[in-house]
């Protein structure tokens, strides 16, 4: 029987700090209602010369590093993202050639904040029929591209950042790797978090080039709730179908978009907090990126032991949602 195991994490952040104080010179807002309302201090800020594929190479590297596998061994490089260096070619493209992956297929997809855990689900098919042996797993963003500086609602959220993970065909029958994965989307929901800039709509060659449309749109306290009942939903039903009750979690690694959204779920699941890893103070909400790079520190930390079960869970445009449990 083939499992897939998660063999090597690596993340990369870019260096440039932008605080909540940074931010309270320039929008009308204050580390204080930022901090309390989001869990927020601080995010990372990408350089000139860092684009999607550019953070994802070096989040990838380190990723291919602590598994001990080459880049020329990957089957398929998977990046999720929604902050593409261009259009087309796809960014894992870009990847694929800086890492020198000269076997592997490379494409991405876009689930927006949901990114890592449907790349994941795709890995899994992937490895456990048998097909491939080994995929990287990319989540990388620079979201500061495309938020709207002046608007205080959704700027101070979002940061940049890269996370990944090497994933590996291991034969045993023992329940070890990536148990399960559950992805969800509602596309009547598409309004509560979108990007509206046509590309591939009509209305492109009368608005073409119009900034403030390129840029984040949320309605946030809809999205909130949305947030909380679905991922709520989704970590019961993954936890069900491997019949597992919430004692049995080690540690649940959830998409860090807001504390107070992580609070009332896992307040929801019942599970002890001390159980939930937390970076969203240092990053902010970095998309698909999120759950990677908070993975790759767990591990670095020493929270994640041979054995420790792992619940991630994550919502984002789309609306799209998911769970995954991971056996280390
Ligand atoms: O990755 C997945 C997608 N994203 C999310 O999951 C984010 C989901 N939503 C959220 O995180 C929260 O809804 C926000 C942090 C965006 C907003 O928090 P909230 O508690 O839902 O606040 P609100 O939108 O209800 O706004 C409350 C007040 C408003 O003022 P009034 O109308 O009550 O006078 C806002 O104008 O807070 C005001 N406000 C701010 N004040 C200071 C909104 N943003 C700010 C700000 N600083 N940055």
């Amino acid at each position: 029987m083939f499992r897939a195991e998660i063999a090597g994490t690596g993340s990369y952040l870019p260096e440039k700090i932008l605080t909540n104080f940074d931010l309270e010179k320039q929008l009308d807002t204050s580390d204080e209602w930022i901090r309390t309302r989001t869990g927020i201090v601080e995010r990372r800020i990408a350089g000139k010369e860092e684009s999607s594929s550019v953070l994802a190479a070096h989040a990838a590297r380190k990723a291919l590093e602590s598994a001990k596998i080459k880049a020329e061994e990957l089957d398929i490089i998977i990046l999720c993202t929604s902050t593409p260096d261009v259009l087309f070619p796809s960014t894992a493209c870009f990847v694929q050639k800086e890492i020198g992956a000269t076997h592997s297929a490379a494409f991405d997809i876009s689930a927006v904040c949901s990114g890592f855990v449907y790349g994941l689900s795709i890995a899994e098919q992937y490895i456990k029929s048998g097909r491939y042996r080994h995929v990287l797993v990319i989540g990388s963003e620079v979201n500061s591209r495309i938020v709207d500086w002046t608007d205080r609602s959704t700027c101070i959220l979002f940061g940049d950042g890269a996370g990944a993970v090497v994933m590996t065909r291991k034969e045993t029958t023992e329940p070890c790797g990536l148990l399960s994965s559950h992805i969800y989307s509602d596309g009547n929901l598409s309004s509560l978090i979108e990007v509206p800039k046509a590309i591939g709509r009509a209305e492109v060659s009368t608005e073409n080039g119009n900034p403030e449309k390129f840029c984040i749109k949320m309605s946030g306290n809809a999205t909130f709730k949305v947030a909380v009942k679905r991922m709520t939903e989704v970590c019961l039903e993954a936890l069900e179908y491997n019949g597992l009750c919430r004692e049995d979690v080690d540690l649940v690694v959830p998409h860090q978009a807001n504390k107070r959204i992580i609070d009332a779920v896992i307040k929801r699941l019942q599970i002890p907090f001390e159980k939930v890893f937390i970076n969203i103070h240092k990053y902010g909400n970095t998309s698909a990126a999120s759950i990677p790079i908070a993975i790759d520190e767990a591990k670095r930390a020493g929270r994640i032991q041979p054995g420790c079960r792992m619940l991630i869970m994550v919502v984002g445009a789309g609306l799209t949602w998911g769970a995954a449990v991971i056996r280390w």
